[in-house]
């Protein structure tokens, strides 16, 4: 029934979490918290910049995404005390660039295309940064289109940033799924008018505000489950 499941990029498809490994390796004893509050503050970032702003031609305080995980990297550092080198600067964002995807991402992906749906990303990410994750996972091939709020210059959780992907494809909003790992992208996205697939392979608690999402799963293989 649904003719367009569309994946968020960073956390869904790709391992953001893997971050903590390294960080860990470059700051020992402060890759968790490091990763955790990295993840956090870049995406205060796009809240603060989105909501300052929520104008028709985007928000002027706009910077690429690429440029906010810089930014909240170089933030985090600053309140734990880590000194950040250019150097590790670098070795951070190289990884960044090129995460891996989940080990399911791929084969759903081609499943989904095989059902005969249309497949696409909605991502914060700049297109340049999930051009390259995207390409460097080979996931291309299985993707109609990657589908980035830089056209709006606006973040998720505006509905300008979902209603994207009503204006890339021949849909209908209730024939769109929207799978998340992110409960806030989940319930933002279910606002906005979308059935959501909330991928929760941490067993977190959902949101206490908003609706329930129209399903759950502890992966992404679930999700062939309910299309
Ligand atoms: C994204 C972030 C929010 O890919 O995960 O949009």
């Amino acid at each position: 029934m649904y003719k367009l499941i569309a994946f968020d990029a960073y956390g869904t498809l790709f391992d953001v979490y893997s971050m903590g490994e390294l960080a860990e390796a470059l700051f020992p004893g402060h890759g968790q918290t490091l990763s955790l509050m990295w993840r956090d503050r870049q995406i205060d970032y796009t809240r603060l910049v989105t909501m300052s702003d929520p104008s028709a031609v985007g928000s002027k305080h706009y910077l690429p995404f690429w440029d906010l995980t810089i930014r909240s990297l170089r933030y985090v550092c600053k309140r734990l005390g880590l000194g950040l080198t250019a150097l590790i600067e670098k070795q951070l964002m190289d990884q960044y660039a090129k995460l891996s995807s989940f080990e399911d991402s791929l084969m759903v992906l081609q499943e989904i295309k095989k059902r005969g749906a249309s497949t696409a990303i909605l991502s914060n990410g700049s297109r340049e940064m999930l051009a390259t994750v995207v390409e460097s996972n080979g996931l291309k091939p299985y993707l109609d289109k990657v589908v980035t709020i830089e056209e709006v210059r606006l973040f998720k959780t505006a509905p300008q940033a979902y209603e994207l992907l009503l204006k890339s494809f021949p849909v209908k909003k209730e024939e769109v799924l929207f799978v998340s790992s992110n409960a806030w992208d989940a319930l933002a996205a279910k606002w906005y008018g979308y059935d959501v697939f909330w991928v929760n392979r941490l067993g977190h608690p959902f949101e206490e505000i908003g609706e329930q999402p129209n399903f759950e799963g502890n992966s992404l293989s679930k999700v062939l489950e309910v299309i």
